[in-house]
Formats: C-alpha cells, structure tokens, sequence
C-alpha cells in the first residue's frame, strides 16, 4: 500500500499528501485506476456517507497492485465463496465501465447478486459454483467490436485483480438471464466474465515458447520482450493462443490471428493488445 492511503473509518481525519498538487494526485490515481483525472475527482467528491459502512473509496484509489502485477496474480478462478463485493469496490468498477462505454461505444453492464447465470435448475455451467457477479459483454456485433470487447473487457479483469477480486472469461458455460441486461439496436452478448472473491487465486496456465509467438528482425528491443511476456499471461479461450506479433522498423507492431475452430480469436487479441500495452509501454511503439 503505498504511504497516501487515506482513511476507511467514520469521522476520521483525512490525510493527504502534501508533496503532491490536487490536479498531480487527481492524474495519478486516474491513470492507476486507468480513469482520467475527472473520473478520479468525482470519486475524490463521493460523499463518507454514500458507502455502506463508511468505508471511504479512496482506499481502493491507493490499492497496492499495479496492472503489470495484476496481470502477473490473475489467473482465472471459476469457484467463489459467498462474500459480497464491497459498495466502495463496486462503486469504482461502475465508474470504470462508465468510462469505458464511453469511450469505446460498447455496452458493458455489471450484474450483482444473479445466481442463475451459472446454476439454472438442474444444470450446472461448466466447473464454476458460486458466480452471483459478472460482467455482461455487450455491444455491436464484428472483428472491430471483437476485439474492443477483449481490449476494455481485460482492462476490467485487470482493475478487478487491483482491488482483490477474481475473475474468468466465459464465452460458452453461462446462459443469459434476460431483464438483467439491457441491448441496444445491433448490439449482441459476446460473453460474461465472471467476478467476485475466489475460493482460491487459481493456477498459471502452461507457458510456451515466447520465440513461437512473434517475428522480429535483428536486436529485439527489451520493451518489446516486456509486452510479449505479458501476453503470454492473458487469458485465451481454451488458452488457444492464436496470435502473433510481428516488430517492424521504426517501432510498429503488427498482430495477426490464426484460424481457431472454437472462435473467440478477435477477443482474444483484444486481450492480448492490452496486456501488451501496459508491459511494453504506449510510448514506446504504434499498432500498426
Ligand atoms: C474469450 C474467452 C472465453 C472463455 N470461455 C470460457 C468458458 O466458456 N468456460 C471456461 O471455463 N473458461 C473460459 N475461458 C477461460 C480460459 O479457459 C482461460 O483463460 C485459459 O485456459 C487460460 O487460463 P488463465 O485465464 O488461468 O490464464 C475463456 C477465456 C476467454 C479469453
């Protein structure tokens, strides 16, 4: 935890951080909770009272991980316990969405407290027990929305991760629970990612190569070996990994998919892109 955690009790004083300006301190938890600074000012403005048991939402602003550890500790968990997500944590993951929908034109709903999503009568989806939250996956159908939805979708796995949450892509063993979500016209559910306290932080998928998922020539630069052993982390449907990244002059880097017969290629990428992202550095190259 770093040294400008606030306070999570009723009445207490808050401290803040005297070396830092309010616009300084307001741009570096936005850009930890990957929101902009206005976002991060209207979670400065939330009132003690709003949260159930005062808990006071900065905590989770100055949570301890980043999202390069975050994507080091995830690992996908399908069985949860009982305990509900705290408002404070909730409240943060909203704003996220919010930002996120906006910016991206997707349709990202978080759903609490549902069991029947993972449990419908007398069948249970896949290996999971105890999914009551998850994110719904909406928004308009084809490769470009595809791989928004893997993009924003892992930038939300990965804040949920910094705040001591557990998550797992779903695309097959779930079922829509209509009157939980909402679609627009043309938008389509590409899948759920389950969410909540795991009853344990799961295991690290099997590691390949990372020579087999890229072509580069010459001296390949260390922000590049970086971005590519983050991507070897993210979560891949079936842990198909079908991409490959290719290092051009000048710093460009070009993705491509494989052919997969389950599908789910462009989400995959999506994820991918943005472990590699937060690994390599934005500064340092451009998508081609
Ligand atoms: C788009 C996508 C869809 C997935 N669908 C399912 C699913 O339907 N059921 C399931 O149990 N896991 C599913 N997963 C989780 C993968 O099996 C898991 O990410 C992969 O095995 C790698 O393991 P890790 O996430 O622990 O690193 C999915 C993952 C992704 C990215």
């Amino acid at each position: 935890m770093t040294g400008s955690l606030l306070f999570c009790c009723p009445g207490s004083p808050v401290a803040v951080e005297p070396e830092f300006s309010a616009l300084t301190r307001l741009k570096r938890r936005g850009a930890e909770m990957g929101l902009t600074a206005l976002l991060a000012s209207r979670l400065e403005r939330q009132p003690v009272a709003y949260l159930p048991k005062y808990q006071y939402i900065r905590a989770n602003i100055n949570r301890a991980m980043t999202e390069l550890e975050a994507i080091k500790a995830r690992h996908s968990v399908r069985k949860y316990t009982d305990k509900p997500i705290e408002a404070d944590k909730v409240a943060a993951i909203r704003l996220a969405i919010e930002s996120i929908n906006a910016q991206s034109g997707l349709n990202i709903q978080l759903v609490l407290e549902e069991p029947n999503a993972f449990s419908s009568g007398m069948w249970k989806y896949g290996q999971f027990s105890g999914v009551r939250n998850y994110f719904v996956m909406a928004g308009p159908k084809g490769k470009e929305a595809e791989e928004k939805i893997g993009y924003y979708g892992e930038k939300l796995v990965l804040l949920a991760q910094t705040l001591g949450l557990n998550t797992c892509w779903v695309g097959l063993t779930y079922k829509k629970i209509l009157g939980t979500f909402t679609l627009r016209d043309g938008d389509s559910v590409h899948c759920v990612i389950a969410l909540g306290y795991g009853t344990s932080p799961g295991i690290q998928h099997p590691q390949k190569p990372v020579e087999n998922f890229y072509e580069a020539a010459g001296t390949v630069p260390q922000w590049f070996k970086d971005g590519m052993e983050a991507a070897l982390l993210a979560p891949t449907a079936i842990n198909q990994q079908k991409f490959k990244f290719i290092l051009h002059e000048g710093n460009k880097v070009e993705t491509k998919t494989h052919f997969s017969m389950a599908g789910y290629t462009n989400i995959d990428l999506g994820i991918v892109k943005y472990h590699f992202e937060v690994a390599a550095g934005k500064e340092n190259f451009t998508w081609m």
